[in-house]
């Protein structure tokens, strides 16, 4: 037992979420870089899927080869062992961001120090405050023109309501970026080098009382530290690690992912504050990662990872006991006994056999067909992890096969597709999968989903884009298309039987669910009975 609690203490599983552009392809490989686990940065290959043109993201997905996309990096790092969940850059995929978010202890806000708090990243932070998790923030990109620290923490406190405490301060600004101030040591650390950033960049350490550190300053950027270190002391809050674990503080790091200023630092306090894997909630109550039953739950699930293999992963995040290669585990949603033995973990493009696993730790399963988002396993309870919610869809299509010789990889296809959740999938209740329709959050899932069917099954399919962009579960007695039909809305059926009616927007779903008070309309689909 004593060693699982060793091995609970030393796991940090975490994600990068930021708005695309801040810098997070960047920073996740400079923190492989610091952490041992490259030597070279630049030698794991792009992971960004933040162009707009499919083609683009598709010859992404070509070069790495196989595709990491959300998965999880590991590596060890003075004696911890760190996971980090990778997310798609890109907003349309935010969905496998947001499941991703449900497998993580703790998450990293990347922010441009030029562009602030953005879009995407108010939309993240709130998943994460919403789960209540700790958020560390790297201030990025210190090495260019940007707004004032004080500014940007500004920034931070008003536009997310959270109050920030910077951890270091940043010595010059801009080109003139050459150092940060530890502030909890009083450490100061100047940077060499060429600040190409392949390589782990040189530093000098002291404090302000070393006369080789002050000399190495220019006359402005010492006074302009002396200031801001008298500012910083006067006003702000106080650290309170107790506030960053239940999410209400913020600890804020300054630095440069390009040219590596900061990041050894960050991944040293970081790993030091961010929390070990905790308790989950469960139906049956809290579930502690101590707890000697292996459980865990499916975040994600990706076909063909291999072409030449043409399997399927589930992404299971360990939450209590030990996972062993050949373990019998419930499939708690159908009670069957499954035999893992084939797991896999990942490091940047490569996949190795797994032999054991911790809580906190993710685990490529291979998956016979039967796992679906959000799944429990147990070695043999029945109870359930939260479920993991499902994206409202904005868009809708209307997918036609081009070639009726391939209905049967088509149906394939489709159904693979959508049980990764790369898109949802809803049928007519009369004409049944016939022509199914698909609901995205992006127009690039579609354009993902046309390009993967081509090329992972050789089917050939047409998009036909419906008006409707509201989709609502319908509850309630004796419900029957006809009942539901309304002259513009849309009845269909999901893959649960439920009835999801599609309306063209929110006045005319207003309107509809005034009239029809016997139907009562859910945002999401109505939980499933295990
Ligand atoms: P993302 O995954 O969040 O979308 O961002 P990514 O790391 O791809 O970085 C976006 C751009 O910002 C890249 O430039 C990258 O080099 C640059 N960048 C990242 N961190 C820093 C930083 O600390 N300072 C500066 N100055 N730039 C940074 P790009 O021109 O779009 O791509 P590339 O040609 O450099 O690959």
């Amino acid at each position: 037992m004593s060693q699982t609690i060793n091995e609970i203490t030393r796991r940090r599983t975490f994600a990068i979420i930021s708005h695309p552009d801040a810098g997070k392809t960047t920073l996740t490989e400079k923190l492989l870089l610091y952490g041992g686990a490259v030597r070279l940065a630049g030698t794991v290959k792009s992971r960004k899927a933040k162009q707009h043109a499919v083609s683009d993201w598709m010859e992404l997905e070509k070069q790495r080869g196989i595709s990491v996309t959300s998965s999880v990096l590991q590596f060890e790092y003075m004696g911890h062992k760190i996971n980090i969940l990778d997310t798609p850059g890109h907003q349309d995929f935010s969905e496998d961001t947001y499941r991703t978010l449900m497998a993580a202890d703790s998450a990293v806000m990347l922010i441009d120090a030029a562009k602030g708090v953005e879009e995407q990243t108010k939309k993240l932070f709130h998943v994460c405050r919403k789960r209540g998790i700790p958020i560390f923030t790297f201030i990025n990109k210190m090495d260019r023109h940007g707004r004032e620290p004080l500014d940007l923490l500004d920034e931070i406190e008003k536009v997310l309501d959270i109050k920030s405490y910077p951890m270091n301060w940043p010595i010059g600004r801009g080109r003139e970026f050459t150092g940060i101030y530890e502030r909890a040591t009083s450490k100061i650390e100047l940077f060499s080098g060429t600040g190409h950033g392949s390589t782990i960049v040189p530093t000098s350490v002291g404090d302000l009382a070393d006369p080789a550190i002050v000399d190495a300053m220019s006359e402005p950027i010492y006074n302009l530290l002396k200031e801001d270190l008298e500012l910083l002391d006067m006003a702000g809050d106080a650290f309170d690690q107790e506030m960053v674990h239940r999410g209400e503080l913020t600890p804020v790091f300054f630095g440069s992912a390009l040219t590596n200023f900061g990041v050894g630092a960050f991944l040293e306090t970081f790993i030091e504050l961010a929390p070990q894997p905790h308790e989950k909630t469960s139906n049956i109550g809290v579930i502690q990662p101590e707890h000697p039953e292996f459980s865990g739950f499916v975040f994600k699930i990706q076909a063909n990872m291999d072409p030449s293999h043409r399997d399927r992963i589930a992404f299971v995040r360990i939450c209590s006991g030990i996972f062993q290669r050949g373990m019998v585990v419930k499939h708690v949603p159908t009670g069957k006994s499954i035999r893992l033995s084939q797991s896999k973990q990942f490091m940047a493009q490569d996949a190795t056999t797994i032999d054991e696993a911790y809580p906190g730790d993710i685990i490529g399963i291979f998956d016979p067909g039967i796992f679906r988002i959000g799944d429990t396993i147990t070695e043999k309870s029945s109870f359930a992890y939260e479920a993991i919610p499902k994206f409202q869809p904005e868009m809708f299509a209307r997918v036609h096969l081009r070639d009726a010789m391939k209905r049967k990889q088509f149906v394939k296809g489709i159904e693979q597709l959508t049980e990764e959740g790369a898109v949802q999938k809803f049928r007519s209740p009369d004409i049944g999968l016939e022509s199914p329709i698909i609901g995205a959050v992006g127009i690039l899932q579609f354009e993902v989903l046309q390009y993967r069917l081509t090329h992972e099954y050789g089917v050939d399919i047409s998009l036909d884009y419906l008006p409707f962009n509201i989709a609502r579960w319908a509850t309630g007695e004796n419900l029957t298309p006809k009942s539901l039909k309304t002259v513009d809305n849309l009845v269909l059926k999901d893959d649960d039987d439920n009835f999801v009616v599609l309306f063209r927007n929110e006045w005319a779903f207003n309107w509809e669910a005034q009239r029809n008070t016997k139907v009562t309309y859910l945002e999401h689909p109505p939980i499933r009975q295990l």
